[in-house]
This record gives C-alpha cells, structure tokens and sequence, in this order.
C-alpha cells in the first residue's frame, strides 16, 4: 500500500516546573494515499499535539518530541527548518482548531491569501490574486471580491473557517490536517464546511486527517479512524467496522454514549469516570479505573497497541487470546 505518511513510536514530552510530562506515548499511525484518517479522543487526549508534531509546530521551548514522522518516507521530524517550510507550504497543510488565532487580524484575508500563494508558487502578484478570488469562490464565500479587501474581524466564524480553509488549500497540499475544523460553529455551518471539505477533497485528491471528538463526523466523512485516549492510540479500525464493533472498551464506550437516532431511545450512556492528569498516570493500562471489564492484569501491566489478523489494532489485553483463536480458526 501506497503510505504517505507514516508517525512512527511518537512521544511528546512538555516541561513544566517540576519536570516533564509526556503527553504523547509510543503513537503510530499510517495514512494511506488519498485516504480520509479520523482522528478521535476526548478533549486533552493529545489530539492537537499529534498535528503540531507532524507540523514540527509544537513551540521549540519546553516540547521534546521523539520518534519518526515519515511523509513519503522522509522523517519530518529531522529536516532542516528551511526544507520544512517547503513541506509546509506545498506539501501538508493545516487547518487550525482556532480560526481567529491562526489569522492575522491587521492583515485582510486576500493579503494573507496572497501571501500564502505567492510564498509557495512563482506566480506575480496579480496572478496570485486572481488565485485567491478563485479558491474564495470554491469555498463558497459570496461576494468574494468585497470578502478578500475586509479584515479576519469583519467576518462571521463560518466564513472566518472558510478563508482558512483557502489559505491551506493555496498550496495544493498532497496532506490537509484538519484540527477539529467546525467545533466552533453551529450545526447547520458546520455541514456545509465539511461538505465543502468533502467535495474539495475528491476534486483535488487530497488525503486528510481528520482530527475531531465527533464521531458523528468520523463516520460521515472518514475511511479509517484512530482512537486515541491519554496520549496513546488504543483503537485503529475501518470506520463501518469501528462502529459495528468497536473493540476496545473506551471506543464502545464513545459509541454508547452517542445518541441513538434508531431503536430504544434513552440508550444514552457516558463513559464513567475522568481523563486523568497527564502527570498523574494510572498503573497499568491507562483506562483501567474506568473499564468496566478491567482485571488484575490490566491494573499492574500496561497493555501495547496489538495488530489482529483482520488489520485493526487494539490496546487490550482482551483481546490478545481472542486473535490467536481466531487465526486458529483460519481467519
Ligand atoms: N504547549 C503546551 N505546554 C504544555 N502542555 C501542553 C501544551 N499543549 C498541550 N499540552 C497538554 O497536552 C495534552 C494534550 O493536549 P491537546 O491540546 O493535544 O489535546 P486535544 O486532544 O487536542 O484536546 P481538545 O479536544 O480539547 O482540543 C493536554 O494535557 C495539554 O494540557
Ligand atoms: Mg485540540
């Protein structure tokens, strides 16, 4: 299979006061050309961090990140900052979780979309202009002519979400992360940004990861989805597989917890307990106080990231002898 990008055994470490605090434990992960990667967890789970890191965006001060970070096999995370500028700007591109605070607000949008064309390509200004004016229009902004000469306060979050959309698209990156891309907006805005997202991906052949806490979103718009609960991955699975039978007890327990559209209502059932601390990790596998089918073994051992025989990986021991029964059974 064709991988575009591969994180290899990724730890983040953050300093504080007393010391460090890793936020980001042994995480692996691939993206297959021109797929659609979900990432989901709850808030504080590391999922912004992991994006930074494949930015190289994490602030250089108090972050030490280990591991690889291979786009197209080259490690992302030993380039030199020149050739990592390149990347970022004609290859991978990001979409911010907050729109107002990754705009310039002295700058116009059409300057700051300019400026990104312009960084990236040979065009004359007058070319990346018109550029701008296109890529506005295919992010459904109206009236897009007055919209590139008015400031990042003038608009609304939607269309705010939009422009930052225009400024990664720029550079027709091969690799979009969108971080949580429409959590800021209200329901209705927050469909048209990702149909938007949707079409622009299949016209222009991206592949994208996708980074939310909605898995409603998950299962409208990615292939394949990555659990991730504290720093680590616990599940990765097909999306129609994750949803009809998750594995790990923590992705059941996102999926309980959605509110059903079908069948008996008032199913709703939360995970719980609470995230713990990142400073203040439990023994064991890291959901063991809020497992419900949590052993001995799961309170002193703590469980690795296991592939099955189908392709999907788990972070459980439950599931350890199950695969070896089904591999018995030639599966
Ligand atoms: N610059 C930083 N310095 C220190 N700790 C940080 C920094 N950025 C993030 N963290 C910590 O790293 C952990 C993961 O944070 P992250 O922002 O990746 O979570 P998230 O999954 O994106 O959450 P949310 O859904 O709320 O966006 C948290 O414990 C957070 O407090
Ligand atoms: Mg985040």
């Amino acid at each position: 299979m064709d991988n575009l990008l591969e994180v290899r055994n990724l730890n983040v470490d953050f300093s504080n006061g007393d010391g460090q605090i890793r936020v980001i434990s042994d995480l692996s992960f691939t993206l297959v050309r021109n797929e659609v990667l979900g990432i989901v967890g709850e808030s504080g789970s590391g999922k912004s961090v992991t994006s930074l890191s494949v930015m190289r965006l994490l602030p250089t001060a108090g972050a030490q990140t280990q591991g690889e970070v291979l786009f197209e096999g080259k490690d992302l995370l030993s380039v030199s900052e020149q050739e990592m500028q390149q990347i970022r700007g004609n290859r991978v591109a990001m979409i911010f979780q907050e729109p107002m605070t990754s705009l310039n607000p002295i700058h116009t949008c059409g300057r700051q979309i300019t400026e990104s064309i312009l960084l990236h390509s040979k065009m004359t200004k007058k070319e990346a202009q018109a550029k701008a004016l296109q890529l506005l229009e295919l992010c459904g902004i109206p009236d897009a002519p007055q919209r590139l000469k008015e400031y990042p306060h003038q608009l609304s979050g939607g269309m705010r979400q939009r422009v930052m959309i225009a400024i990664a698209l720029a550079c027709d990156p091969d690799l979009l992360i969108a971080d949580e891309p429409t959590t800021a907006l209200d329901v209705t805005i927050q469909a048209q940004i990702l149909k938007l997202m949707k079409d622009i991906r299949k016209q222009r052949n991206m592949s994208v990861i996708m980074i939310t806490h909605d898995l409603g979103i998950v299962s409208d718009f990615c292939d394949r989805v990555a659990v991730m609960y504290t720093g680590e991955i616990v599940e990765t699975a097909p999306v129609k597989q994750l949803f009809r039978d998750p594995l790990h007890p923590y992705t059941t327990g996102l999926i309980n917890a959605l509110p059903r559209l079908t069948g008996p209502a008032g199913r709703l059932e939360a995970i719980e307990g609470m995230v713990p601390d990142a400073g203040q990790m439990p023994e064991g596998c890291r959901f063991n106080p809020r497992c419900k089918q949590a052993t001995e073994r799961c309170r002193r051992e703590h469980p690795m990231l296991k592939t099955l025989s189908d392709g999907r990986c788990v972070r459980c021991f439950l599931f350890e002898d199950k695969d070896q029964g089904e591999k018995q059974h030639g599966e």
